[in-house]
């Protein structure tokens, strides 16, 4: 047994590079307000597994995919095997070798996928026209997306627990070798030629120019906010001005047609207060209101609106239960702080919902 050189520095900082970028990808998925960030990191992640599927054709030995094992005899004596007498292997296990190949699929239809959520809900990134000829299947896309997404994961925790079975059961060096590139064998060590090298040098920097480049330009084709904010004072000022005097401007999409004609129909008596109006202005702000209802929008809130109103008698959106479920986890306390005040002052967290614009990376809850 020697020490040979298993791992090149590309495989290295590649996987060093997937494991810190994977865990910020899936915690970045519990956070609304963070989306464009798992977007970034969802892309970079897709452009080192392109890499290594191109690595992995460049005969780089024990990375190369001819070396990996796919028997399937051997991978069910490995796992058969787990905590017994099983055999090494220098290169990839047979376990191993599949859980490689089941990340990189999975992690690139996990990011396709994403790209289709992306554009078909929140209008943003290279398929934001999706918004408006697919809005109607956003769930199903949501769906998908996570399905895939938890799939990678089983993945990446069954790895997990294979390498850590193996290292203390059976006093592997699998982890160590990861870091350091060695590992004992009685095999030959692995050289890289020029233009391996190369390859190694435009795989790992051109990921990490991409993550800055994400970072750096909000408006690039990949993540663009394809929502343009509305200047409502401009698109009818009446209704800007009449509406917004008490309280947050909510945008019309948020609620539907008969919600809007029964409260303009009753604004003597509007949650308690007289928002009256003569007649022609009433009217007016009417039509404005139906013209751009929820029925009207390609919006995710209008869409999920529309759908938890049904035909049930509701004129405050505070009251539907989608919006009851979508603020249910915050802190009472913060919505009596002195920055909101009260649940209807929307825009203390919706920084711009008076310009029409409710994405979730626009969500700031303010502290007290
Ligand atoms: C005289 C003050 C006043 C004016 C003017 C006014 N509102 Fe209101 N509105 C209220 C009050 C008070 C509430 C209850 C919620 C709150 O306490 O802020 C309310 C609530 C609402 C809600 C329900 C919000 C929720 O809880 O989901 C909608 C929608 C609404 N108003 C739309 C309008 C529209 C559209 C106009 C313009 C035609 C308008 N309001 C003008 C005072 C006003
Ligand atoms: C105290 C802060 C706060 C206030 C006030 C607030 N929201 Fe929210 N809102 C949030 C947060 C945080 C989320 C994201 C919750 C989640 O999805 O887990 C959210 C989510 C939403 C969503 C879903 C957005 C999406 O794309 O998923 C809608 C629609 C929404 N709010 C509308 C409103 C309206 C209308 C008002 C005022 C009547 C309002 N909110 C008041 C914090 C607030």
């Amino acid at each position: 047994m020697t020490r040979l050189y298993v791992w090149s520095l590309p495989t290295r900082l590649f996987h060093t590079l997937i494991v810190i970028l994977v865990g910020l990808v899936f915690i970045s998925a519990e956070f609304d307000n963070l989306l464009e960030y798992h977007a970034i990191v969802g892309f970079v992640i897709a452009s080192l597994f392109i890499f290594r599927i191109g690595w992995g054709f460049l005969d780089v030995k024990y990375s190369n995919f001819k070396d990996f094992n796919f028997n399937l005899k051997d991978l069910q004596e490995y796992i058969f095997n787990i905590f017994g007498n099983k055999k090494q292997y220098t290169g990839h296990n047979p376990a191993s070798s599949w859980a490689i190949m089941a990340m990189i699929i999975l992690g690139l239809v996990s990011v396709l996928s994403g790209m289709v959520v992306y554009g078909t809900q929140e209008g943003m990134g290279v398929l934001s026209f999706l918004n408006i000829s697919m809005f109607k299947d956003m769930d199903l896309f949501e769906d998908i997306h996570e399905l895939f997404a938890n799939a990678f994961m089983v993945v990446i925790f069954a790895h997990i627990a294979g390498v850590l079975l193996d290292r203390f059961f059976h006093n592997s060096k699998a982890v160590e070798s990861m870091i350091t590139g060695y590992k004992d064998g009685n095999k030959e060590s692995l050289e890289l030629t020029i233009f391996q090298k190369l390859f190694g040098i435009l795989w790992i920097g051109l990921s990490i120019s991409l993550l800055v480049y994400l970072l750096m330009t909000p408006s690039n084709v990949l993540i663009a906010d394809a929502n343009k904010p509305v200047d409502y004072k401009v698109e009818h000022k009446l209704f800007h001005d009449e509406c917004i005097s008490c309280h947050t401007l909510y945008p019309p999409f948020l609620l539907p047609k008969k919600s809007w004609v029964k409260m303009m129909d009753n604004l003597e008596n509007h949650f308690g207060d007289d928002a009256s109006l003569d007649v022609e202005d009433k009217e007016s702000i009417k039509a404005y209101l139906i013209l751009h209802s929820a029925e009207n929008s390609t919006k995710e809130s209008a869409y999920k609106i529309l759908k938890s109103i049904k035909d049930k008698d509701i004129i405050a959106m505070t009251k539907t239960l989608y919006w009851k479920r979508k603020h249910d986890d915050i802190d009472k306390k913060i919505f009596e702080n002195k920055k909101v005040g009260k649940i209807s002052n929307c825009k203390a967290c919706h920084n711009n919902i008076e310009q029409g614009l409710l994405n979730d990376k626009d969500i700031k809850i303010p502290r007290g």
